[in-house]
């Protein structure tokens, strides 16, 4: 029976998937993003200019991005946002004034004696967006339009080289991958720490100055300083960032250091543009961002490669001497889930999807973008215990929507990073992998192709290849069976592969009318293998019961899963791509632990 409304109180409308009381849910999962980006807009107005915050509001408006994603971007230009030199301070007055509305003040004394708040309390002050080395160097003539202005930048010392006259002090603040190179004289104030030997490498500084033209070929502009302050001093002998090349493989172990290096500092935000595309996309499209459980108690892909999460056994490092005989435990010796946090076993997810097809079956179009966690023991350079996916989910769509969407969602951010992360794109091309910004290039340009599973193996199997593992229909295709079929056969073209056989993929696919094979389809790219693995999901309640009682699944745990078929079922299909997996493919990095700030993996959870 369809959930009724009458007589049942709030807690059981949501805990059913299916009941009414998700028209008051799918409202606010629509409005919310609105009234963030609202609340963003009010914000950020404060310090950009009148004409840029009238084009910035709209754009954000229209398009009711998370707020997160609300920051304005590049194109607000240096003399919109607001730093400490005295010029542009002024400018920085007027636009707060004229964009914000204007609180009433008390007159001091008068106020403090009747006991009001004095008005030195009032105000909070308005956040205004910091001038970065970005946004001096990253202008259409690389700061040369910015010659002559006073301004004060911010950051950490990569080099510090003293000559005759002057001091010659690169500095990095992360905004991009280029560094500032100031130019101190003795007669600025706080030269006397450079003579003293206290400005090194690693060293956090302020410096105010002047935007000069540069004398030297390999910038456009430069900062003579006039006054020097030391933040943090850094001690050169112990830094663990030398300016020496440092191996991947130790930058590991000193994971807090390494985003002070260029190639964690370019893959950091072509991370960050990879992520703000994924919502731009999928937000111009129409798709609402639902945020999945990261504590669950079913297994998506029923692969039981899933970390528990309970409080039965030492939860904190101070019990970690704990004896086994206090783990609550049955009278047959078996572990008392019924005395666990949740009352029962639970784990950290191996994917959103479940979830995400309940709102898709409510909201039509949505997608998941958050951390899944899978307790495989793969040493792999691939594998992470906890990774990020991205999982869109359709309704009224089948296996063709799905390809169309995984495809054209990769050339779109592709070609977002192409676009806006140009440095960090060349950066990579030169020093990590030769020739990357061609292949993206052709991967945002041309069609994909598409070939069925069976028609893989056979090509496998002519192949003049040894691969370590065997090949035969049947056989889950590895890691090196991918490379092999996109990189040699497919020349570097990213490849769908689709109708797998049931038996290698999960209870949720949907099953072809041969009987043997599952609408599913895996998108394998050069180097990286599987980036993407997605299926129409099975939405024929009694084949789905069907299959999971084949699959010896507990029917029962799956009573709200089925439900969806129960009431108003449609087709529907969707993908998890792995983004950290993207990452690798976008910037080069060949290990995936260099492609997370901080990777999980087999033995290794520092940091
Ligand atoms: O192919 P998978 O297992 O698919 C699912 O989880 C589906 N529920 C997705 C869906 O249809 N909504 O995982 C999806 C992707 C893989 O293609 C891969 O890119 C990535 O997740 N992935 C991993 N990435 C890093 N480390 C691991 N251990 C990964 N396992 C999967
Ligand atoms: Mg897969």
């Amino acid at each position: 029976m369809y959930p009724k409304t009458k007589g049942l109180c709030f807690n059981h409308f949501s805990s059913h998937p299916l009941s009414p009381a998700r028209v008051l849910f799918s409202a606010f999962f629509v409005a919310r993003p609105l009234h963030l980006a609202l609340l963003c807009n009010s914000r950020t107005k404060a310090s950009i200019s009148p004409a840029a915050s009238s084009t910035f509001v709209s754009r954000t408006r229209a398009r009711c991005l998370p707020h997160s994603l609300l920051l304005p971007q590049r194109e607000v230009t240096v003399k919109n946002i607001h730093c400490t030199g005295a010029k542009l301070a002024e400018t920085d007055a007027n636009v707060v004034e004229e964009s914000l509305p204007s609180i009433p003040t008390t007159s001091s004394s008068s106020s403090e004696e009747d006991g009001e708040v004095p008005s030195s309390h009032l105000s909070i002050g308005h956040f205004k967006k910091r001038l970065r080395i970005a946004d001096i160097k990253g202008g259409p003539k690389e700061g040369l339009e910015l010659v002559g202005e006073q301004m004060m930048v911010r950051g950490w010392v990569r080099t510090c080289r003293s000559q005759k006259a002057f001091t010659f002090l690169e500095v990095n603040d992360g905004s991009c991958l280029s560094n500032l190179q100031c130019i101190i004289g003795p007669e600025a104030e706080g030269f006397g720490m450079i003579e003293a030997g206290s400005i090194s490498t690693g060293a956090s500084v302020a410096i105010n100055g002047h935007l000069v033209e540069s004398q030297g070929s390999k910038q456009k502009v430069e900062l003579k300083a006039s006054k020097l302050q030391l933040i943090g001093g850094s001690d050169a002998t112990t830094y663990p960032v030398q300016k020496k090349k440092l191996s991947r493989e130790y930058l590991r172990t000193i994971a807090h250091m390494r985003p002070r290096t260029n190639t964690f500092g370019a893959v950091s935000r072509v991370r960050n543009a990879l992520a703000y595309a994924t919502h731009k996309f999928f937000q111009d499209r129409g798709f609402i961002w639902v945020a999945s459980p990261i504590i669950t108690a079913s297994d998506c892909e029923g692969a039981g490669e899933q970390f528990c999460v309970t409080t039965l056994v030492p939860n904190s490092t101070k019990d970690s001497s704990t004896p086994i005989q206090k783990i609550p435990s049955t009278k047959e010796g078996l572990l008392d889930w019924s005395q666990d946090f949740f009352g029962r076993p639970a784990f950290l997810t191996v994917s959103g999807q479940l979830n995400a097809e309940i709102y898709a079956t409510a909201l039509s179009d949505v997608y998941t973008f958050g951390p899944t966690f899978r307790a495989e023991n793969s040493n792999t350079t691939r594998h992470l215990a906890e990774f990020w996916m991205i999982e869109p989910e359709l309704a009224f769509a089948d296996l063709k929507d799905d390809m169309a969407c995984a495809s054209t969602y990769l050339q779109y951010v592709v070609r977002y990073i192409l676009e806006e992360c140009k440095e960090d794109m060349q950066f990579f091309d030169q020093w990590i992998e030769k020739g990357i910004i061609a292949r993206l290039n052709d991967v945002a340009e041309k069609d994909f192709r598409q070939i069925t599973y069976t028609d893989a193996v056979d090509i496998l199997l002519k192949a003049k290849t040894n691969f370590e593992f065997p090949v035969k229909w049947g056989c889950d295709l590895q890691s090196e069976h991918e490379r092999y079929l996109t990189e040699k056969v497919f020349k570097g073209t990213p490849l769908i592969v689709t109708d797998y056989p049931k038996e290698i993929k999960a209870f949720y696919m949907r099953q072809n009318d041969d009987g043997k094979t599952v609408a599913a389809m895996d998108l394998l790219v050069p180097r990286v293998g599987e980036l993407i693995g997605g299926s129409q999901r099975e939405e024929r309640l009694d084949v789905l019961e069907k299959r999971i009682e084949e699959l010896g699944l507990e029917k029962a745990s799956y009573w709200w899963y089925l439900d969806l078929r129960r009431y108003g079922t449609v087709p529907h299909a969707g993908f998890g791509l792995g983004f950290e997996r993207l990452v690798q493919f976008a910037t080069g990095i060949d290990n995936i632990r260099d492609a997370i700030p901080f990777p999980r993996t087999p033995g290794s959870a520092e940091f």
